[in-house]
């Protein structure tokens, strides 16, 4: 299938100031980037554009939920921190403001070539209303003539920084927005049957919806993590919410039980396609990450088309494969919401938006 959209191969990026939004919103600890898979996944683009002639390169992203205002623990300092030290010749410039003199003065002393990161966007409201004014006051202090938008995992969202932005500049796809979305349009092109979805993950508010808009098309959905110990209510025999759960010495639901990890595994045996978003328990809690790696082994075992989405998921996928090389996945995207809005055929307004071939 033809990618519809523009990409920074289509352009010329030779002497120009360029604006890329990508998605550091990290697993962070104690001030630290604990997982950096967004980052790296984030390197193909810039090192496209610093080949390419790019003359400065100005990152944009958001980090957490901050809600419209400043809180020191979601900064994206140290994000770009450890993307300096990925690209062992720059040094990326990390400026604590997104716009005004101060972002101003920050790219006009910045060298050729240069590397430029912004504070997180949602520290000011007017990220999440999608303000135009905000749009433009950042393309005037960073003087930047071209927008990419490399932030595949936040591109459902309609935010200055994903829709605004991109009806003021020029605004083409980065390769990991290219990668991802060619990726999964192609697995739900023709999925082969059975499609087991297995949900879980922490952000309840999130879930129910993706549940009702995956039931037209999975013959089997598997509810985990936070949603299912809250005790959702299936509307639908095909819907399989965890029966028994491991527990705190508070009594509180952190994982799920041994009986429902096997009946999953029983699905996840007999399923052809298996989309995996959310983790079944809380995970930073080795107590509670046994359904999750066991479910993990067997999706990476399986010969079954497998797509594993979600912040969370993608990073404890990362490191179950550190452990276990051999486990296969056909796809680990970056993109949370994004993916699975994607699969359920949602149009993803920070993608259309960007310019068509
Ligand atoms: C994600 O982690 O799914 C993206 O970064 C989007 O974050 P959000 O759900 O807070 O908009």
């Amino acid at each position: 299938m033809e990618f519809r959209k523009r990409t920074i191969r289509d352009v010329d990026v030779t002497g120009k100031i360029v604006l890329v939004r990508v998605d550091y919103n990290v697993p962070m600890k104690d001030g630290k980037v604990v997982e950096d898979m967004r980052i790296r996944a984030s390197l193909p683009t810039i090192n496209y554009l610093l080949d390419n002639g790019a003359r400065k390169i100005v990152l944009i992203s958001h980090l957490g939920r901050p809600d419209g205002e400043v809180k020191p623990e979601f900064s994206l300092e140290a994000a770009a921190g450890q993307l300096s030290a990925l690209l062992p010749e720059k040094f990326v410039t990390f400026i604590n403001e997104t716009t005004g003199t101060k972002v101003k003065n920050a790219v006009n002393i910045l060298p050729d070539g240069g590397i430029i990161m912004l504070e997180n966007l949602r520290f000011s409201p007017a990220e999440e209303e999608n303000s135009e004014d905000f749009a433009r006051e950042i393309v005037e202090a960073t003087g930047a003539e071209l927008f990419v938008q490399d932030g595949f995992a936040v591109i459902h969202r309609a935010h200055a920084s994903t829709d605004a932005i991109a009806r003021i500049l020029p605004a083409v796809a980065g390769f990991l927005v290219e990668k991802e979305v060619s990726s999964l349009e192609g697995a739900i092109t023709d999925p082969e049957h059975p499609l087991l979805v297995i949900i879980g993950g922490a952000k309840v508010e999130d879930k129910a919806p993706m549940i009702e808009k995956f039931l037209p098309i999975a013959d089997k959905i598997a509810v985990g993590g936070k949603i299912a110990a809250d005790g959702y209510n299936a509307t639908d025999d095909r819907i399989y919410v965890a029966e028994d759960f491991a527990e705190d010495e508070n009594g509180a639901k952190l994982d799920i039980g041994d009986k429902s990890t096997d009946k999953i595994i029983e699905m996840i045996n007999e399923a052809k396609t298996i989309v995996w978003n959310g983790t079944l328990g809380m995970v930073e809690d080795e107590r509670f990450a046994k359904s999750s790696l066991l479910i993990a082994e067997a999706i990476g075992r399986s010969d079954a088309m497998t797509i594993v989405g979600g912040g969370d998921t993608t990073g404890f996928v990362e490191s179950v494969l550190k452990d276990e090389p051999g486990l296969t996945f056909s796809l680990v995207s970056t993109g949370g919401g994004a993916s699975l809005e994607l699969l359920s055929g949602k149009e993803l307004p920070g993608f259309e938006v960007l310019r068509n071939r």
